[in-house]
């Protein structure tokens, strides 16, 4: 089986068999990543490029490692903010690019909607790495890998997702994974953090980590997305971290073997203790990077065999 779409633009357009398949190839890459040589050919003679158009440490490193083992040529554009000004240039870029035949296009755009419009445009596999507030499949993916691994299972647990849900991809796109596998999602933050329509979601929306927290498998902390936020939303970082940063008290709500998690970059002392998020006994932040990386082999793998199996 390969994916039903050409694209990996959102968890919206997945099927819960889908989600189950790409987690289980996952898995398989986990064991290879984890061999000496971690090498497959499966992407062998085809291109791979990534076009971030915004900052990204962790989610193109482990793009452009997942391609390069599995035998992908890997081209990293380098996007400069005065490129993105229009949506023209964007199409302009895609259009450059696709003349080149790319077969694989790993896109991060600071506008949501930017990557499904501009999957419009090209004829290879667009990977969604990000779009403005609106979806990160793969982030929702390797969390998904995370919480399977650590939980032993991915339905019937109840999973927190605290801080600065309404500037947040990552929010979205687990709400949706979460959802569609038949899990209790909780958003825990402040008033002016919730989207306004997250009530029709299927979650539970808390202001109070005690009473959010109580019962939890999974706490999930977001960072807070100073770069979306056009006023002030928060009255103080020290505030914010008193009220909704995870520390072990907060914690102490949640079931007794919760795991945290946090998709990074972290603001220490702002949304979470430091020590905690380095406490390898709660905090499975690490596992999540690992993930990732075998999560972004097999969703590249998927969508290869999908275009294969069209040309046919
Ligand atoms: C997230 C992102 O870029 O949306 N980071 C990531 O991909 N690991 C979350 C964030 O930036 O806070």
């Amino acid at each position: 089986m390969a994916l039903r779409a050409a694209h990996l633009l959102g968890i919206e357009a997945l099927a819960p068999d889908e989600i189950t398949y790409l987690l289980d190839l996952s898995d398989s890459y986990v064991d290879l990543n984890r061999q000496a040589v971690k090498h497959a050919d499966v992407l062998a003679g085809l291109t791979q490029v990534n076009m971030f158009f915004e900052a990204s440490t962790r989610t193109q490193a482990s793009f452009e490692l997942a391609g390069k083992r599995l035998g992908a040529d890997v081209m990293n554009m380098a996007m400069q903010a005065s490129s993105i000004k229009k949506g023209e240039t964007l199409i302009d870029t895609a259009m450059t690019l696709n003349a080149m035949h790319p077969d694989l296009l790993v896109v991060r755009h600071p506008h949501s909607g930017a990557v499904n419009l501009l999957a419009e445009k090209v004829n290879c596999a667009v990977l969604n790495a990000g779009d403005g507030r609106h979806e990160h499949p793969t982030q929702a993916l390797l969390d998904a890998l995370t919480i399977r691994r650590a939980k032993g299972r991915l339905h019937r647990l109840t999973v927190a997702i605290c801080g600065d849900i309404a500037h947040s991809r990552v929010a979205r796109s687990n709400i949706l994974l979460l959802g569609k596998m038949e899990n209790r999602v909780r958003l825990i933050g402040p008033p002016t953090l919730i989207p306004s329509g997250a009530a029709d979601w299927g979650v539970e929306v808390y202001q109070d980590m005690a009473e959010g927290l109580a019962g939890a498998d999974v706490v999930m902390m977001l960072r807070l997305q100073k770069e979306r936020m056009d006023g002030a939303f928060i009255p103080s970082e020290r505030e914010y971290y008193h009220r909704f940063g995870l520390d072990r008290a907060k914690l102490s709500h949640a079931k007794e073997d919760a795991i945290v998690m946090h998709p990074g970059p972290m603001n220490r002392g702002v949304e979470i203790d430091g020590t905690l998020a380095d406490d390898i006994n709660r905090s499975v932040i690490q596992e999540q990077v690992e993930m990732g990386v075998a999560v972004r082999m097999a969703a590249m793998d998927a969508l290869a065999r999908g275009r294969k199996e069209r040309a046919q």
